[in-house]
C-alpha cells in the first residue's frame, strides 16, 4: 500500500516558471508536481500536490493533514517568515513536516533568515530548485518507514594515479 503525503505550496508559487527564474529556476508549478509525482512514485508515496495564495485555504490543508496523519512537504512561501497561524496549525500534526524552499533563504534578504515554521518541522531543505523537494520526499519515506528497494550496485572505482612526489618541505 503507497503512503499518501501532501506537497504543499503558498502564496505566489503558482506564478513559477515566469517568477524571478534568476531566483527561482524556470520550472513551472506543473513541472514541480510531474517532479514530485515521480519522485514520490520512485518511493513508494502517493504525491498529491497543491498551492494557494491563501493563508487561510494553507490552513485548512494542513488540518486535514493533522486529521487524516498524512506527511507533509511544505513550502510555505513568505507565509514562513511571519504566519504564526501557520505555524500554530502545523504544531498540531500527527505525521512528518519537512520544510522545503527552492532557493536558500539564508543567503537572501534579512527578512528570509527568519522561519517560523523551521521549529515546528522535523526539518528543512532549502535551496536545490526542484532537487529540494525530493529530498524532501525521500526524507518523508524515511521518517515514516517505508521499506526502500537497496541501491543498485556501484561500478568499482577507477585505481587512482599514485600522486605526484612532492618536493621536500624546507626547514623554516
Ligand atoms: C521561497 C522563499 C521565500 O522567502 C519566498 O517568500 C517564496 C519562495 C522558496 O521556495 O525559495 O515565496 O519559499
Amino acid at each position: 500500500m503507497t503512503r499518501q503525503v501532501l506537497v504543499l505550496n503558498g502564496p505566489n508559487l503558482g506564478r513559477l516558471g515566469i517568477r524571478e527564474p534568476d531566483v527561482y529556476g524556470t520550472a513551472t508549478l506543473a513541472d514541480l508536481a510531474d517532479t514530485c509525482r515521480a519522485a514520490g512514485h520512485g518511493l513508494g508515496l502517493d504525491v498529491a500536490v497543491r498551492q494557494t495564495d491563501d493563508e487561510a485555504e494553507l490552513i485548512r490543508w494542513v488540518h486535514e493533514a493533522a486529521d487524516t496523519r498524512t506527511p507533509v512537504v511544505l513550502n510555505p512561501g513568505a507565509f514562513t517568515h511571519y504566519s504564526y497561524a501557520l505555524r500554530d496549525a502545523l504544531a498540531m500534526r500527527t505525521a512528518p513536516l519537512i520544510e522545503v524552499h527552492l532557493s536558500n533563504p539564508a543567503a537572501r534578504e534579512a527578512f528570509r533568515h527568519t522561519t517560523v515554521v523551521a521549529g515546528v518541522a522535523d526539518g528543512t531543505v532549502a535551496g536545490f530548485g526542484l532537487l529540494s523537494y525530493q529530498l524532501a520526499l525521500q526524507a518523508v519515506a524515511a521518517l515514516a518507514g517505508i521499506p526502500q528497494a537497496p541501491a543498485a550496485p556501484q561500478a568499482p572505482a577507477a585505481p587512482q594515479a599514485p600522486a605526484a612526489p612532492q618536493a621536500p618541505e624546507r626547514a623554516r
